[in-house]
This record gives C-alpha cells, sequence and structure tokens, in this order.
C-alpha cells in the first residue's frame, strides 16, 4: 500500500482511545497496517457486526484494553505502562440523540474523559503528539450558510454538541496552562491540537440514528427507509479522509511541535455538501436496491439543520484537501456494507484503504 506517511508511523507508539468504535478501529486499521505499534483503549464493541470485531483488529494490534476514560487514575496507569509517543483520542459518546436521553454521561466520558486523557498524557513523559477529535457541532451553531472557521466561538444546542465545545475549551485551557507552546522544551515536550470533522459515513458504522446505518438496516431487512430529516445539509465525508488528515497532522507536529498545535477543520468540500435525502438516494443507487420515504413529522427533538465546515486552514497550511468527491465516497460505503458478510473483513478494509490511498 502507498505509505502516505513515508515510514513516518513505523514503529512509532500510538495510543487510541476510542479503538472499537467506528472511526477508531479504521485508525487502528490503518496505522497497524502502516507498521505502528497500536495501544487502544476502550469500552467493549457495540456489537457482533462491528468493524472492530469483524476485522479482528483487537487481536492483531499490540495492546487490546477495554476501560473507561472516566477513570483517571486508569488512564495514567495504562500510559505508564505502554509509553506512548503519539496519542488520538476519539473516546466518546458521540450521537446527539443519545445525548438527550443520558447528558450527565455524555459529559462525563467526553469533557471528563478528555481530561483524564490530556492528564495523562502530562504525566507521561513519553508522549509528544496529542491529537483531540471533537467535532464539527463543537461550534456555536448559527444555521448560517457559510462555513465555520477554527476561529469562530464554541458552542452547541444539545448536551452531545455542548459537550465538545466544552472539551474544545478544555483542550484551549490546558494548552495554555500545560502545554504552551512557549514553554516547549522548557516545561514541556507536548504538542496538543484539537481536530473537528463533519459528518463521517463508511463500512462498519452502526450506531443509532445516523442515516447510513438507519439505511443499511432497513434494506438488509427488506424495509422502506424512513428519513426523518430530509432537507438537514450535512458536510459528509468517508471516514478515511479525516483520519487521514489527523495522521497527516500528528506527523508534522510531530516534526513542527510549536507551529501545528491548534485547532483544524477536517471537511468536504462544498459540492459534497448535501441533503441527507440526496445521500440515502445515492446509497441505495449504489446498493442496488432500496426505498426511501419522507418522515419529517416524526423528528422530536432539535438537531441542527445546517452545518458546514470552513476548510481553508488545513489547504493552505497543512496541505490537505478531500480526495474523494460525494460519489465516490458513497460507492466506497456501499461497497463495505454490500461485502463484509461474504469476506474477510479486515482485507475489505485494507483494499479500501488503499483505493483510498490511490486517489489525489
Ligand atoms: N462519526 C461521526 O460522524 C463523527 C463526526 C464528528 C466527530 N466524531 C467524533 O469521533 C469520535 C469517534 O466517533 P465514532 O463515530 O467512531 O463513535 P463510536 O461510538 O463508534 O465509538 C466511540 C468509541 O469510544 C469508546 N468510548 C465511549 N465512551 C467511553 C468511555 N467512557 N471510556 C472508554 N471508551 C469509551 C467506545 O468504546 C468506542 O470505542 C468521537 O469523539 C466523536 O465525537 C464522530
Amino acid at each position: 500500500m502507498i505509505d502516505l506517511y513515508k515510514e513516518f508511523y513505523r514503529k512509532k507508539r500510538v495510543l487510541v482511545t476510542g479503538h472499537t468504535g467506528f472511526k477508531g478501529s479504521w485508525l487502528s486499521i490503518w496505522l497497524h497496517e502502516l507498521g505502528a505499534e497500536v495501544v487502544g483503549v476502550s469500552l467493549d464493541p457495540y456489537s457482533e457486526r462491528d468493524n472492530f470485531v469483524l476485522s479482528n483488529i483487537g487481536s492483531r494490534i499490540k495492546a487490546d484494553i477495554r476501560a473507561d476514560i472516566r477513570n483517571l487514575q486508569k488512564m495514567k496507569e495504562i500510559f505508564a505502562e505502554y509509553q506512548p509517543e503519539i496519542v488520538f483520542h476519539l473516546a466518546a459518546q458521540p450521537l446527539v440523540r443519545l445525548s438527550y436521553e443520558q447528558p450527565v454521561e455524555t459529559y462525563e466520558s467526553n469533557v471528563m474523559g478528555t481530561i483524564h486523557v490530556m492528564e495523562a498524557i502530562r504525566a507521561t513523559k513519553s508522549v509528544k503528539v496529542g491529537v483531540m477529535i471533537t467535532t464539527d457541532k463543537c461550534y456555536d451553531n448559527k444555521e448560517q450558510l457559510q462555513g465555520y472557521k477554527e476561529t469562530d466561538p464554541f458552542g452547541g444546542y444539545d448536551p452531545y454538541s455542548s459537550s465538545k465545545g466544552a472539551c474544545e475549551i478544555a483542550i484551549q485551557s490546558w494548552r495554555r496552562s500545560f502545554f504552551n507552546p512557549e514553554d516547549y522544551n522548557k516545561k514541556h515536550s507536548v504538542s496538543l491540537a484539537s481536530v473537528r470533522a463533519g459528518n463521517v459515513i463508511g463500512g462498519g458504522d452502526w450506531a443509532l440514528d445516523r442515516i447510513i446505518p438507519d439505511c443499511i438496516r432497513a434494506l438488509e431487512t427488506g424495509k422502506v427507509i424512513d428519513i426523518r430529516s430530509p432537507k438537514a445539509v450535512r458536510p459528509w465525508e468517508h471516514v478515511l479522509e479525516p483520519l487521514h488528515g489527523y495522521m497527516m497532522l500528528a506527523q508534522r507536529m510531530w516534526d513542527y511541535p510549536t507551529e501545528y498545535c491548534e485547532g483544524w477543520n477536517f471537511g468536504p468540500e462544498d459540492e459534497s455538501i448535501s441533503t441527507v435525502w440526496d445521500v440515502a438516494s445515492e446509497l441505495i443507487k449504489n446498493y442496488g436496491f432500496g426505498e426511501l420515504r419522507d418522515s419529517s413529522d416524526a423528528n422530536v427533538v432539535h438537531e441542527a439543520n445546517l452545518l458546514m465546515l470552513d476548510i481553508n486552514k488545513v489547504k493552505t497550511r497543512l496541505g490537505w484537501k478531500p480526495r474523494l468527491n460525494m460519489q465516490q465516497c458513497i460507492a466506497l460505503v456501499a461497497d463495505w456494507y454490500k461485502r463484509y458478510r461474504k469476506e474477510d473483513v479486515y482485507s475489505l478494509c485494507i483494499e479500501e484503504i488503499r483505493t483510498f490511498v490511490g486517489f489525489s
């Protein structure tokens, strides 16, 4: 496979929180394939059909640890034992709707969990780079037409979004207080950044209330697909797009620790910003069959209707840009869901990563 990072990850000790989840499993597979020594820290996977389980990545990486990021002491012990050099923090309760039912747990995992990971980084001298994953929803959403810039204020309406806005404030505070670039190599040796991606889609996601898993569940059981927010506009992107951005950023932070320790948006190009209805239509076209139904009335809780990211900063300063357009992205997503039951899922994921890096 083409190594976009030119052997950088080979033999690096990389700790990934949330490795049993959708994005974390893909990141672990990619890092493992690049030769990194991956240590994963998460709760158990949600189901037997998760990408983590089907790909068997847990048994391939250096350590597959089940631990709760709400336990600070445990986090410090894991970091002390494995001495990671790079940390990607993805573990979180990531669902808007669930956050209305479990606001306290959402805040505990997302806000205190992030603080615990930063404290574990602070206590472990081996860590040079920390990439903290938040979301596009961390911005104060004004339902505006232009995309959010990294300098826009944080906010969030629902408990999930606001917990991620709170994470961003905490990350900013820890960077100013403990990992300040001005004190680099004097008081600390950590480069800390936060990254915000849009609505990430890809094979192996079975989360509730996300459009692709909802569609696949309906398709696999021969049901009509109910679309509850057909007109909602989202910045859709394939899971490999932001993961490539996070890995690229971590490499750059390693080489230039004081120049890239900031917030970064990793969203799609404007032409990939489309409605839930359009994405579901493209999916059934690629899947081969399926029927959509507009069920907007069933939408009971508040969810943002318009959410876009401005990606000029990553393009100009990091040199990152999305590799897939909307059609290529959905084709790859549909491909995974059409094949996962019949094929070896680890090889399927590697094939998709290969396809992805082949685009430019
Ligand atoms: N999927 C998206 O569209 C999207 C978009 C923007 C940001 N994000 C962010 O990316 C990250 C990963 O999202 P995902 O879609 O892969 O979610 P996911 O639900 O598939 O995975 C979440 C992971 O976090 C772990 N986790 C949750 N609570 C934990 C706790 N208390 N202790 C230890 N581990 C815990 C889970 O075990 C799992 O491994 C999250 O931070 C999420 O907010 C996701």
